[in-house]
């Protein structure tokens, strides 16, 4: 059993560190509700998320500031103040900024190594009054702080370090796993970071229900885990959780209570040798491709489900046209997207079978044969035509998808259709490896896309 103190010494940020960032989140919160009051704005902002709750891990450097409204202010004046206030701050700090719109407008300022994201929001009392998602993160903030005891803080970050490192951290499209609130709430149900991994390595089923207030709501959430939110009864903590990163963190939790390890709470370090990973691929018989293109310019949570929704839609056509996949992945880095497309079956012969009418139906009979003559016959009792592919490859195939003839079967989201047809790679993964000698980002990924049995880390 490894000593869980040691490990969170390593995982903790240093007594220094935790003044440092309270120091600057203090100077930020100061220089905005002094502007806030200058210009007469009955705003306030205050500091919310794990830096407010002690639960931040070492060498994640990003604080929350929220800057609450009343409730009787416009949607509006909420927007454009907010993201007044929010400049006005970083521009004092003499700092970068980039303007974030996923579901709701915040401001993100890049002040002395942190990555700072300043939200507006409205000041709610309970979770009834809310108007947009964001304005409960205030609440839960004063929830945690209320019941987490000092002693679990340390629990908590033991656990969201574990997840990440496994893989399942984070609630953000690209992951679909656990958000860092919900590892609290764990730490809050069972007391503890080895009580949450016992839970969920022996009982944790799909339907499983934590209500820690007892609200009584968890029967009208149909997810594969359900933490109904105590400051929001309509609300299922776990909600972004996916059934595969639900099942893969039981699996994990298993693996430590079995054999626990330091290695659990550390990612391997691990230089990728593109020439290695290169012959690895060619061993395994399957041909491999992969696709690469500029990605629009969009926050990952919007650019993600687009980019899943086209590999998905790239596999259907690839399996209705008579390729075999054997897997695919998608991902972006560097402003580029890459699909990996792993087929089984990649070439197929000129000639396929289409299968017709029973000849009992005379009418359809007719017409069928008509059409196909002399290349039909009968089998059993019904007509077979021999037809020629339009595709013999499976790379002359996603060729025509991706051209503007074929992209009408494609399903993509909107950004990435446009992307796509301003132009693409499609290579050979060896090739692409050969030639391209990605960067150790793109070499991970690859990794873990033929190591599915290892612990990923955060490689999107
Ligand atoms: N939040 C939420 N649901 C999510 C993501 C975030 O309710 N799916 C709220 C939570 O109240 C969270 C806050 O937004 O505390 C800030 O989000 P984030 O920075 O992602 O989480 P932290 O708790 O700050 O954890 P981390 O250490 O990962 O930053
Ligand atoms: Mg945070």
């Amino acid at each position: 059993m490894p000593d869980l103190n040691l490990i969170l010494e390593k995982i903790e940020p240093s007594p220094e560190e935790k003044r440092k960032v309270k120091g600057l989140a203090s100077e930020l919160i100061g220089i905005i509700n002094q502007e806030a009051h200058k210009q007469g704005i009955p705003a306030n902002a205050i500091l919310v998320g794990s830096v407010a709750k002690g639960t931040r891990l070492a060498g994640k450097a990003d604080v929350d500031i929220f800057i609450t409204f009343p409730l009787s202010c416009s949607q509006d004046y909420l927007k454009n103040k907010g993201l007044e206030l929010g400049h006005h701050c970083i521009e004092k700090m003499e700092s970068d900024y980039e303007e974030r719109y996923a579901s709701h407008p915040y401001v993100t300022g890049f002040i002395n190594g942190y990555q700072v994201d300043f939200v507006p929001c409205y000041a709610i009392k309970i979770g009834s009054e809310l108007k947009s998602a964001v304005d409960r993160t205030v609440l839960h903030t004063e929830y945690i702080k209320a019941n987490l005891k000092p002693e679990q803080t340390g629990e908590v970050l033991l656990l969201k370090r574990f997840m990440q490192v496994v893989g399942c951290y984070g609630s953000e499209f690209k992951v679909g796993g656990f958000p860092g609130y919900l590892a609290e709430l764990l730490i809050l149900e069972y007391g503890t970071f080895l009580r949450v991994l016992e839970a969920a390595s022996k009982e944790w089923m799909p339907g499983y229900m934590v209500d820690l207030e007892e609200h009584g709501t968890a029967s009208n959430f149909h997810d594969p885990l359900v933490v109904v939110d105590p400051v929001d009864e309509n609300r299922n903590v776990a909600a972004a959780l996916t059934r595969q990163k639900m099942a893969e963190f039981v699996v994990a939790a298993s693996q430590y209570i079995e054999n626990p390890s330091p290695d659990f709470f550390f990612d391997k370090e691990r230089k990728i040798n593109a020439k290695l990973l290169k012959e690895e691929l060619i061993s395994r018989g399957t041909e491999n491709l992969i696709l690469k293109f500029h990605s629009p310019e969009l926050p990952e949570d919007a650019l993600y489900p687009q980019i899943r929704k086209t590999e998905h839609s790239l596999v259907n056509i690839l399996k209705r046209s008579g390729f075999r996949v054997w897997g695919s992945d998608s991902v972006s880095y560097h402003s580029q997207v890459f699909i990996i497309l792993e087929l089984e079956v990649y070439n197929l012969p000129p000639f396929k079978r289409h299968y017709g009418p029973q000849v009992w139906n005379r009418v359809h009979s007719r017409i069928f044969q008509e059409k196909y003559q002399p290349h039909c016959w009968v089998e059993e009792d019904a007509w077979v035509a021999l037809v020629r592919r339009d595709h013999t490859t499976a790379e002359s195939l996603l060729k025509y998808v991706i051209s503007r003839d074929g992209i009408r079967h494609l399903r993509t989201g909107r950004h990435l259709k446009d992307q796509l047809m301003d132009g693409y790679q499609l290579l050979s993964l060896p090739d692409f490896l050969e030639d391209e000698t990605p960067d150790q980002k793109v070499l991970n990924w690859l990794y873990h896309y033929l190591h599915k049995n290892e612990f990923p880390g955060d490689i999107y």
